[in-house]
């Protein structure tokens, strides 16, 4: 699975808005750093935050097993399992919100904003 993904910082930083339909392209005229924004791949077995590992991200995480939300993504484009066994509430996931450490993709694309565990809504489920 071939994975766009961008921080959310650099959001934050230009003021976009995480469902702007336009979103990843205006992040493409950004001239962020590899860092902030990119492309990776997930191999069948990896998880989406592994894969970030792997090609040398340092994505967010802690507890690794879908109990803190620290390692949470937003979901642009594209689909990413999410086990039964989790903290994200129901409301939040069908907004697009994912947990990525136990988060396995389920399309050949996907468009991923890493680092939202600054947003407010999330703020409960951060241990
Ligand atoms: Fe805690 Fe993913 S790192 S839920």
């Amino acid at each position: 699975t071939r994975v766009e993904f961008l921080d959310y910082e650099a959001v934050v930083d230009y003021g976009w808005s995480l469902d702007d339909d336009e979103l990843f392209r205006k992040a493409g005229q950004a001239d962020l750093d590899p860092d902030a924004h990119g492309r990776l791949l997930v191999q069948p077995d990896e998880s989406l935050l592994e894969a970030a590992e792997r090609s040398g991200f340092a994505w967010p995480f802690s507890c690794r097993g879908g109990a803190c939300a620290n390692c949470a993504v937003y979901l642009a484009a594209g689909e990413l399992s999410q086990p039964t066994d989790h903290i994200m509430p129901d409301d939040l996931a069908e907004r697009g919100f994912r947990l990525s450490c136990n988060g396995y993709p389920l399309t050949d694309e996907l468009s991923v904003v890493f680092n939202v565990k600054q947003r407010p809504e999330l703020d409960d489920l951060i241990l």
